[in-house]
């Protein structure tokens, strides 16, 4: 099993970091710039833009953990992490989107990583990936964390076992949390110094 610790980050195009539920306008125009064959496999069928409206405008609830991947400030990639119920569940399903021209360069394992750390220190053990069974990019990344992929109908629901939160498990995610947040504020500095 491999965590955070084991993955470098600095070879993915931009930086990852929570969203935030201000940012629901940057999430469904992350979607709506997916491509139609990457639309349909994020949502295991094609949807149209007012479903699309509907879904980012709910994403971003308390109870979700969404990572984005952000180049130049722009969010071009996210991974969702939906507990099932209220309190402290035990299982969750995640979802990603990597936007075209960012798929291949290691972003979707990276959120990967990052949204079984905030499993792992939320409780979670069980994270469903629900994913298309032509899905083999998905597949492949799911694979390197050892999900038992399990073929059902025409879906592929990917289980990873996790063993609870430690102090370094919760460490990480602090240290991550703070990195994101001192990039945000960058980023916000920088394009207000380019429209200046
Ligand atoms: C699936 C997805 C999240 C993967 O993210 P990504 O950033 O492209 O993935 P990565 O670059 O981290 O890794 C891709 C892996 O798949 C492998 N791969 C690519 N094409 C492949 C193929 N046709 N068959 C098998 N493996 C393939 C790559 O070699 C790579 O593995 P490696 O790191 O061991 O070399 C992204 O492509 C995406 O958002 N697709 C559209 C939406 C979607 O399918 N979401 C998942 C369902 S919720």
């Amino acid at each position: 099993m491999r965590w955070l610790d084991e993955r470098d980050e600095s070879e993915i195009p931009g930086t990852i970091r929570k969203l935030w539920i201000g940012e629901a306008k940057s999430f469904r125009e992350h979607l709506l710039r997916l491509d139609s064959d990457s639309r349909r496999s994020r949502f295991g069928s094609p949807v149209n833009e007012f479903f699309i409206s509907n879904y980012a405008a709910r994403a971003l609830g308390p109870n979700s953990v969404v990572h984005g991947f952000f180049a130049d400030g722009i969010l071009r990639a996210a991974a969702e992490l939906r507990p099932f119920g209220r309190g402290f569940p035990a299982e969750a399903e995640a979802a990603f989107s990597v936007e075209q021209d960012y798929q291949n360069h290691g972003v979707g394992s990276a959120l990967l990583d990052r949204t079984i750390l905030a499993a792992k220190n939320r409780g979670v053990r069980t994270i469903y990936m629900s994913c298309l069974a032509e899905n083999r990019r998905m597949q492949a990344i799911a694979k390197k964390y050892e999900a038992d992929l399990r073929f059902e109908a025409d879906e592929v629901v990917g289980e990873v076992a996790n063993t609870g939160p430690t102090p370094l498990s919760l460490m990480r995610e602090w240290i991550a949390d703070g990195h994101g947040y001192a990039t945000a504020i960058l980023d916000v500095q920088s394009r207000m110094l380019r429209t200046a």
